[in-house]
């Protein structure tokens, strides 16, 4: 998993939990020391402990805490990605173009980064499906961005997750996001 979302955890941390709460963290997962540099790629387990242990220290689930982290993390994403975010787009056009501009750009600028492929349907004016599966299962987090982004816009939408069983066996979820 890319460096910068290890390094958006610590922000996140820092703004739920205060300054010391990522060291004391890195210190109960056995990652002590740890630096995550915005540039490198680190293992997806890491990820996983550290959410693990902020949902065990704050009593609550690893995908209440992966959606939580998925509405923080947008106000970043977008000013990292500005440049491929049209000024004209909403949530919904947001969401249309999210494979094809800022997942596509992220795999290009490093060949290491695996985001999630994401089949993004632009059903009519007021609706776009998104076909999420891999490997991670990280679908709270997909939630949580698009709740984020929703939010970034002042706009208020119903999303609704149907979890299935691909072809390949994989776990995999339509995620149906609705103006309202
Ligand atoms: C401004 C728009 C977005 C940007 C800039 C962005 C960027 C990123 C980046 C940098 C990663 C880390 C990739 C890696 O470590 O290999 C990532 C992962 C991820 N993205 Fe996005 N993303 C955006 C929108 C979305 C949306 C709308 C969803 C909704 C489903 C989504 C779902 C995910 C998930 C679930 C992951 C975790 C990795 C996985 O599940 O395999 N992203 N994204």
């Amino acid at each position: 998993m890319h460096g910068i979302i290890f390094n958006q955890l610590q922000k996140y941390l820092r703004d739920r939990s205060g300054p010391s709460a990522w060291l004391a963290l890195l210190n109960s997962q056995g990652l002590e020391k740890k630096i995550y540099l915005p540039t490198q790629i680190y293992p997806d387990q890491e990820l996983i402990s550290l959410i693990s242990g902020i949902a065990g220290n704050q009593q609550k689930s690893v995908e209440q805490i992966l959606e939580d982290f998925g509405q923080f993390i947008v106000a970043d994403l977008f000013k990292i990605y500005s440049g491929m975010i049209r000024p004209e787009w909403r949530t919904l056009d947001v969401l249309e173009h999210t494979e094809n501009t800022m997942h596509k750009a992220v795999r290009h600028s490093d060949r290491n980064a695996t985001p999630p492929e994401l089949l993004c349907t632009r059903v009519n004016q007021r609706e776009v499906v998104i076909d999420y599966s891999s490997r991670r299962h990280l679908s709270s987090l997909g939630v949580g961005i698009i709740k984020g982004i929703s939010a970034h816009y002042g706009e208020k939408t119903l999303i609704q997750v149907r979890h299935y069983q691909a072809a390949n066996g994989e776990k995999a979820c339509k995620i149906s996001v609705t103006l309202v």
